[in-house]
């Protein structure tokens, strides 16, 4: 039996130059979701004529199979690879990327990912557009919600988990997609938050912060990668050689495919880097840009390039030789109908995936603040559910749910039905409205022209709040759940103000007035600034969008059927002036004391305490139903020295209460002093505990100087990690604030101190 090697050696001995072109072309015939502004045409007759190698945005297993056909009746039957946006679920939707992080459950984010990919593969998808490993740490920009967040540890376990649950570990199998790791690289540092717009930063901070989960994410085997639209240091990504050709293929060692963002190398003349479409096709080829997405100017015009001398032929043949390794590992030339077997998908969801999902949109909420216990609610107790998302099938999906259906999800008022059964009751009311400016909600509804996702209720502020009050005063306890719509985070979704709009602050304000014991829910796909209502309100629930299984997940968690286990996966500011914010932040040389000082680090107009730098809720908080201890900090030695010594760093972690307790341990580690300023602190390890009433686990982290290494680097293409010898504080506790903690030092080379 021939080797793939020479079915693909031999595939190119036999291709034209312009049949080589047309494998580099990828195409979208658009469907009911564009993702775009610009859609193909002429798509089967180019596919007939071998001058298209992939297609995304195929909605229906049928027509996959048509267009499949007509790509064996190309020339050299080389067949089509599809693709899809799976971002949070292909139809069972799953919490948004960013909720999925704030689990920190790694083997529910791999499920969830398998699940994704047996629902896309049943529809013949190859390969999917996700997952997005993007770090961002500026709520302003809307794809926070398809981030993993602020960290690059935790966004690189969480890529790796990802690319496990949609490829498994042989990408031939029928329910295997290819992961695609997107958007390469540090698209989430756009400026001022502006979606598409460039990054501009040091190579230790790209290496350190930026780049770390698209390494994790090539070792975890990932297939592809995509380009970002935006440009780095000044270079547009689609046209970065040193980022893609030196790092990612150098560096990284990644041998597949890289795709170019929708229109992103005509994208090219945009970014003043080309003049036109040959132009922008040769700079993109020539930074091992793979694949065309939808502009088709490699299609229309490399030849023309190559036949000029102005392109070298054996560029597009490497391009053509990634696109037909990627089909060979798919299996597609065995079986190019493998991923079509199982037919039309079923009509309902499978009710283990319901399972998957509803578990997932409990586990990502984050419990924030709790007084007096009022959470879990009782079941007996007369709840006044309030607030337009309260009712609501069209946005619980969130963003980028692409082939999701709003009508299998649960709203909020449907799970809470369920959970209280023949228990207190429920009093509805709307409240207000998502938002009251009618030309903003004409561009919230952009994907919705049928089934509005931000509708203005033709009653008056006062009319709606006097209907919550009312409902409110008929209650034990009140439950307002407010935020964004769905379109109000994702692409091209910035926002300038991070608060809730005045007319939710109004009503979270009124409802207080009533004396009612208040649960604030926030459904958003970024960190908003939640500061006043935060203080408001008696307890909080950070809930992002759950998803398909939105209502029930919330009402488990609201009722005590599931235990509070979301951590937050980024800062929430005190103040939208704050971003960007992450924790651990290099500290300056006149450094913030806790108050607000002439002369030193701050802000003249925020109020003293550590929320003035570091944020309302730090990254890793979030609270529990229970009460868990942790004991002091241990380390079994202080004294180290070498790249081989360890120090194992222990804690004994205790559950006093009387529920079941979830818990994330997290481990950082700062040095007082480097080389050069640092973060002050960064995480590098954690584990999520699960802890039965009374009781206590020992747990314990094995350090290593691998832990200690921060990137080295003079150049972006020229980095290594390493560590220096001296001090080093290591932290142990449940959020980025942990103060206990151990110092050690660990030698090298015979130094103590790094400045000596
Ligand atoms: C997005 C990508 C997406 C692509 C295809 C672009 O607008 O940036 O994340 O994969 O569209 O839908």
């Amino acid at each position: 039996m021939a080797s793939k090697t020479d079915v693909i050696d031999d595939l190119l001995s036999r291709m034209t130059l312009a049949e080589k072109i047309g494998q580099l072309n990828l195409v979208t015939p658009g469907g009911e979701t564009l993702t775009g502004s610009v859609v193909n045409t002429g798509v089967a007759e180019k596919v007939k004529a071998g001058r298209i190698g992939s297609i995304f945005g195929v909605k229906s297993p049928a027509a996959v199979r048509a267009l499949q056909d007509l790509a064996l009746q190309s020339r050299l039957a080389i067949p089509l690879m599809f693709a899809e946006d799976v971002v949070h679920g292909h139809r069972t939707i799953f919490p948004i990327p960013i909720g999925m992080a704030a689990t920190w459950n790694l083997s529910l984010i791999e499920e969830t990912a398998r699940i994704a990919a047996v629902e896309a593969t049943a529809g013949g998808i190859d390969q999917v557009y996700a997952p997005v490993v993007d770090v961002c740490r500026d709520p302003r920009w809307g794809r926070m919600a398809e981030s993993p967040g602020e960290d690059p540890v935790l966004a690189s376990r969480y890529a790796e988990a990802m690319v496990r649950g949609f490829q498994g570990d042989d990408l031939s199998r029928p329910d295997a997609t290819m992961a695609c790791l997107k958007h390469f690289a540090a698209y989430g540092a756009a400026a001022a938050g502006r979606d598409y717009a460039g990054a501009d930063m040091s190579p230790m901070r790209l290496h350190d912060v930026y780049l770390p989960p698209f390494k994790a994410g090539v070792e975890a085997g990932a297939g592809s990668i995509m380009a970002g639209f935006n440009t780095l240091n000044g270079v547009p990504m689609h046209a970065n050689r040193v980022l893609i050709e030196e790092v990612l293929r150098g560096r990284f060692g990644f041998d597949g495919l890289v795709v170019s963002d929708y229109t992103g190398v005509d994208e090219l003349m945009g970014h003043q880097m080309a003049a036109s479409h040959a132009e922008a096709a040769r700079a993109a080829v020539k930074a091992g840009v793979d694949l065309d997405m939808v502009g088709e100017s490699y299609l229309n015009t490399l030849q023309a390039s190559v036949e000029a001398g102005l392109l070298d032929a054996s560029l597009i043949e490497a391009a053509c030789r990634r696109v037909l390794e990627a089909k060979a590992k798919l299996g597609l030339f065995d079986d190019p109908y493998r991923r079509l077997k199982a037919g039309e998908p079923p009509a309902e969801l499978p009710s283990a995936h319901r399972a998957v999902a509803r578990r997932a949109a409990a586990d990502a909420c984050v419990l924030l603040k709790n007084e007096g216990g009022v959470l879990p609610l009782s079941r007996s107790a007369k709840v006044a559910l309030v607030g337009p998302l309260t009712n609501d099938r069209v946005n619980m999906n969130g963003t980028w749910a692409v082939s999701g259906r709003s009508s299998d999800a649960v709203t909020i008022l449907d799970g809470f039905l369920e959970a209280i059964g023949q228990g207190g009751g429920i009093v509805c009311a709307r409240g207000c409205n998502i938002v009251d400016d009618p030309v903003l909600a004409d561009r919230l509804n952009v994907h919705d022209r049928r089934d509005l996702s931000v509708s203005i209720d033709p009653r008056t502020a006062d009319v709606l709040i006097a209907e919550a009050i009312a409902a409110a005063e008929a209650a034990d306890v009140v439950v307002a759940v407010l935020g964004e719509s769905k379109e109000y985070s994702g692409e091209s979704s910035s926002r300038a103000d991070l608060r809730l709009s005045a007319g939710q602050r109004r009503l979270v304000a009124d409802l207080k007035q009533t004396g009612k014991p208040l649960v604030l829910v926030i459904l958003a796909g970024r960190a908003l600034v939640i500061t006043e209502e935060a203080a408001t309100a008696d307890a909080v629930v950070y809930a992002w969008f759950g998803g398909t299984e939105t209502g029930h997940g919330l009402a488990d968690l609201l009722y005590g059927d599931a235990e509070p286990a979301g951590r937050l996966p980024v800062t929430l500011p005190f103040h939208e002036g704050q971003v960007p914010i992450a924790y651990g932040e290099p500290k300056t040389g006149r450094p913030y004391t806790g108050r607000f000082e002439k002369f030193r680090t701050g802000y003249l107009d925020l109020p003293d305490g550590p929320e003035q730098i570091d944020g309302l809720f730090p990254f890793g908080f979030g609270l529990s139903y229970s009460a868990v201890r942790y004991g002091p900090v241990t380390a079994d030695r202080t004294s180290l020295s070498g790249d081989a010594d360890r120090a194992v760093i222990s804690c004994e972690v205790r559950n006093d209460g009387d529920r079941p307790a979830v818990d994330v341990v997290q481990l950082y580690v700062g040095a007082p002093v480097s080389p050069i300023s640092r973060p002050s602190r960064r995480l590098v390890q954690f584990e999520r505990l699960v802890l039965a009433p009374g009781e206590a686990r020992t747990v314990s982290f094995a350090i290593t100087a691998a832990d200690l290494a921060t990137s080295v680097a003079e150049h972006v293409a020229d980095c290594r990690r390493d560590w220096h010898g001296g001090a080093f504080r290591v932290f142990l506790g449940a959020n980025s604030r942990a103060e206990q903690g151990v110092d050690l030092i660990w030698t090298k080379d015979g130094a103590v101190a790094v400045t000596s």
